[in-house]
């Protein structure tokens, strides 16, 4: 893939060989925005490095957007284990998050360290993500204690979905005084970034103006430090109705379609091979 020049302009990140928490707490501290996006396998990640994202996030929502589930409920860790590998073997530069999938760490803190450990040795990751509350502070502060970073999930927490009761925007009622109180309990436990679903713009800056590091934003508004989306959304290999917070940036679903139905119609009418593939 061709050079491209850093869309970040002059930037604390620039000529950064691999990006480490602390680039990503400068970013905040000199107000400059970053993104992060899901990847799953070794041709995105690749190709999300090129594009200069510094960090990738390989979620849980592998379970609906790889595995064929319906939600992120399903997916276990032995099948999101070699995907993050094949993240972190494809990609040198950006910081890779695996996130912890449901029943993986809410039952202990002994059972979140011990899966958060698995992804560090077995699939290379330099960090993890786990969704919840104040509930889940003694789970950050055993794995920032023990060396692993870990970005904390608040707001709509798709884990929780059935407690949640459905899809629905979180810290409404409270003008998010109980996310802005979690927020502030895992900058306390160790947390290094903060990621903030679906949530009033408002309460977004609010949680992000109530701690010193990064938010990352998806359906938090623009005041958020970063933004994330999974990436079949952001490229529109998805297709059907999507979150009022997605922005497609291409038509992957339609391109791949269109190369489908072209391959076919090469071999239905004898085209291809030719000759220019035969040996
Ligand atoms: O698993 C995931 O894709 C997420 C999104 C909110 C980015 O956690």
């Amino acid at each position: 893939m061709d050079e491209q020049p850093s869309l970040y302009g002059k930037n604390p990140i620039n000529n950064i060989s691999k990006i480490r928490i602390h680039h990503l707490q400068k970013m905040k501290e000199q107000n400059q925005k970053w993104v992060m996006l899901t990847s799953y396998d070794m041709y995105t990640a690749a190709i999300f490095e090129a594009a200069d994202i510094p960090v990738l996030l390989v979620g849980d929502s592998a379970s609906n957007n790889v595995f064929g589930y319906d939600t992120s409920l399903p997916v276990t860790v032995d099948e999101l284990i070699p995907l993050v590998r094949a993240v972190t073997r494809s990609t040198q530069r950006p910081l890779i998050i695996a996130d912890l999938p449901f029943g993986s760490y809410q039952g202990s803190v002994e059972q979140c360290f011990s899966t958060a450990v698995r992804f560090i040795k077995e699939g290379g990751a330099q960090a993890v993500k786990l969704e919840g509350g104040i509930e889940m502070v003694p789970q950050v502060e055993k794995l920032v204690s023990s060396g692993i970073p870990v970005m904390a999930h608040i707001g709509f927490t798709p884990q929780a979905e059935h407690q949640l009761g459905g899809y629905k925007v979180q810290g409404k009622d409270d003008d998010g005084q109980q996310l802005i109180e979690a927020a502030k309990a895992f900058e306390l436990a160790g947390a290094f970034a903060l990621l903030i679903e679906m949530v009033p713009a408002k309460v977004g800056e609010a949680i992000t103006n109530a701690v010193e590091i990064p938010t990352v934003g998806i359906g938090a508004g623009n005041s958020c430090d970063a933004q994330v989306l999974v990436w079949q959304d952001m490229a529109g290999l998805r297709n059907g109705r999507l979150p009022r917070f997605v922005k497609q940036y291409a038509d992957m679903n339609k391109l791949l379609l269109e190369a489908a139905k072209a391959f076919t119609a090469d071999v239905v009418n004898g085209d291809f091979p030719s000759e220019d593939h035969n040996f």
